[in-house]
């Protein structure tokens, strides 16, 4: 048997709101081309891989922007928009509401959907940041709070720390390669209904590298990209989040859905 239940769904639970995400949303790190970008990000969206995840720090806030150019092209209600601020935004609730404002400024918005903090800040007590990203929430900028990168004990903290407004995702570094917070963080995000989103979950493309995923795919018709969501999103409460700024790209990508690995392939692929 694989190490988790086997979870068919394409429509994770979003933590414990009644609401759902797809199990696969798309990154915006390191756009080249923002023209190709703008249309395979639409596209997703047309194809209901509409959730897109940006941030404040990608090439300077032009991410942010590029997925405002998005938000035009197929209007506000058909994308769930999440960005992360930076960690020193989080000192006090001034600096938040500022970085906040100036993010949906950038992407054209009134508000997100769902703000996180980019990393913990070193220096800042846990509870001082996730203090403040509840102002965020309190004032209408988002409609849902997280975080990034917070793991093990430093997650527990975030997750007592919230007062009013729930953390409904954690996004961390997740894919069949480096599979380090099936250990820990995995388990209290199943535990505690957070919605896990599994960022550089192509190993920016290497997970090709590997035989024993691409012998895998050949068995059923797939491609090594989608043996390698199938995997993630076979776990339940994760959803992935690959980067394409390609239209063919995006499409292999949702040819990870509607389907599952068997368990004996999972547990295959848990040894690598
Ligand atoms: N919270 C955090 O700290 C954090 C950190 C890193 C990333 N993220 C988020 O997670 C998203 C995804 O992670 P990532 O961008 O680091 O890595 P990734 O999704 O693993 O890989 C993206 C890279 O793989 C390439 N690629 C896509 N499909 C491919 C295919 N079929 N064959 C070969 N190469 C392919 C893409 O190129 P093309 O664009 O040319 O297709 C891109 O360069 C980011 O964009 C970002 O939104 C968050």
């Amino acid at each position: 048997m694989s190490k988790f239940p086997l979870d068919y769904s394409d429509k994770k639970p979003l933590g414990n709101t009644n609401e759902h995400l797809p199990a696969i949303g798309i990154g915006t790190w390191n756009i080249r081309n923002p023209s190709y970008a703008v249309e395979a990000l639409t596209y997703a969206v047309e194809i209901g891989l509409n959730m897109i995840d940006t941030a404040e720090m990608y090439q300077n806030g032009k991410a942010e922007e590029i997925v405002g150019l998005v938000v035009k092209k197929v209007g506000r209600d058909e994308i769930f928009i999440t960005t992360k601020l930076l960690p020193e935004r989080f000192s006090d609730d001034k600096n938040a509401t500022r970085a906040a404002k100036a993010s949906l400024k950038r992407l054209g918005i009134r508000y997100a959907d769902l703000i996180l903090v980019h990393w913990p800040a070193s220096g800042i007590p846990v509870g001082t940041q996730i203090k403040s990203l509840e102002v965020l929430a309190n004032m209408g900028l988002t409609r849902y709070i997280g975080v990034s990168n917070f793991e093990g004990q430093t997650l527990r903290e975030a997750l007592t720390s919230a007062k009013k407004h729930e953390i409904v995702v954690d996004q961390v570094k997740y894919s069949v390669l480096d599979k380090r917070i099936e250990d820990d963080t995995l388990r209290i995000c199943i535990e505690n209904k957070i919605t896990v989103q599994a960022y550089t979950p192509l190993e920016k493309g290497n997970v090709l590298r590997n035989e024993v995923i691409i012998d895998v795919a050949k068995k059923y018709d797939k491609t090594g990209i989608q043996v390698a969501l199938n995997y993630l999103i076979s776990r339940p409460m994760v959803t992935a989040i690959p980067k394409s700024e390609s239209k063919e790209r995006i499409k292999e990508f949702s040819g990870a859905l509607g389907w599952r690995l068997s368990q004996e392939d999972l547990k295959t692929l848990e040894a690598l």
